[in-house]
């Protein structure tokens, strides 16, 4: 169709939002064939530099890009958007506590979930990035009776992105050739990393690799705490991936996932898996029509049922923090 979609950035101005931005007025969000319109949501302290990335999106002269708008309050940012990538957030900074954390995030995902409920287009679709991912997502939908749970997701992509990467190199092979990868639970440090189901070129992952050990020892630790070598490393967290693996989940949200594969993304728990139904918690998930589905009848054994539930552990304890502070 000709008609633009309207996609809907916060914290723009940041890193994230500057390795995302180009690439969605590209056409890589949406496809080659579908014009885009940004509404570019910040801070009034982001909106100038916001307005120099406007300018810069203009001298791209993207044939796709049918406008750029930007905001400094969640009611218009949010007005007749189609897609909603949430990224700005508070981040942790020394001496807060999670609480504290919980607290500054309920004030910036709640009154936006308000908005979303209140002005976006029907077919709202929503993928929150800021951290901690899981439970803004969970506050957002909860400030949005009206929009149905299942259009809420928070970004595991990344993790999946990571372990796919970290699988194919213990291996030897080619990345297209591994499937079946999981994350599951909380974007965080106990999330759970799954090779159980996985296959490299039709192979069981695990008789492949045969090395549980490296399992145990190495893989898991490397993808759980990846984002903190990143920001070893570089001096700043993920971004150009956190914003590549943003564009892959909307584009599997969007486009479906490919036969006899799946990916892993944060949505609303029907229960599946022993995960309580309501919390925000990755699944393996299949895409067909625009809607995510949640890989039904995995066997899950008892390493992976521990790690499992400890991350979901995690999420119920954040889920109780932020009604505690009566965010929900
Ligand atoms: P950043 O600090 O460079 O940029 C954040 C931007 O958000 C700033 O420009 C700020 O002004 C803006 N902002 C803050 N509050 C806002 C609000 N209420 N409305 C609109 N804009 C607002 O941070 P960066 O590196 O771009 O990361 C963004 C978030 O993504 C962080 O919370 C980070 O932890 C998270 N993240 C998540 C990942 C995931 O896999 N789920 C991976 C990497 C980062």
């Amino acid at each position: 169709s000709t008609t633009p979609v309207n996609v809907t950035v916060t914290g723009a101005a940041g890193q994230i939002g500057y390795a995302l931005l180009f690439r969605i007025a590209s056409g890589q969000l949406l496809g080659p064939d579908t014009p885009v319109k940004l509404r570019l949501l910040e801070i009034p302290q982001g909106v100038k530099a916001a307005v120099g990335i406007a300018m810069e999106l203009d001298d791209c002269a993207f044939g796709l890009l049918a406008g750029i708008d930007i905001f400094d309050n969640p009611t218009d940012g949010f007005d007749g958007a189609n897609v909603a990538l949430l990224v700005g957030a508070r981040p942790r900074t020394a001496g807060m506590e999670r609480s504290d954390l919980l607290t500054a995030n309920g004030g910036i995902f709640a009154p936006q979930g308000a908005a979303i409920n209140a002005g976006a287009a029907d077919d709202i679709r929503v993928l929150v990035v800021g951290n901690p991912a899981n439970t803004n997502a969970l506050v957002a939908a909860a400030h949005a009776p009206d929009v149905p749970a299942e259009r809420f997701s928070a970004m595991t992509r990344l993790d999946h992105n990571r372990a796919l990467h970290q699988l194919a190199k213990k291996a030897g092979a080619d990345l297209s050739d591994v499937r079946r990868l999981t994350i599951w639970g909380n974007h965080s440090a106990t999330q759970y990393p799954d090779i159980f189901h996985a296959e490299i070129a039709g192979r069981p992952a695990v008789e492949v690799v045969a090395d549980q050990d490296w399992l145990e020892s190495d893989f898991i630790p490397t993808v759980a705490k990846r984002g903190a070598a990143i920001i070893d490393a570089r001096g700043a967290s993920s971004a150009a991936s956190a914003a590549n693996a943003a564009i892959d989940h909307v584009h599997s949200w969007v486009n479906g996932t490919p036969e006899g594969d799946w990916t892993s993304a944060a949505i609303v728990s029907d229960g599946s898996y022993g995960v309580p139904a309501g919390l925000i918690s990755s699944f393996p998930v299949t895409s067909t029509g625009g809607h995510w589905q949640i890989v039904p009848d995995l066997e899950i054994d008892a390493f992976s049922r521990d790690r499992i539930d400890a991350s979901v552990a995690e999420l119920i304890d954040e889920r109780d923090a932020v009604s505690k502070l009566g965010l929900l």
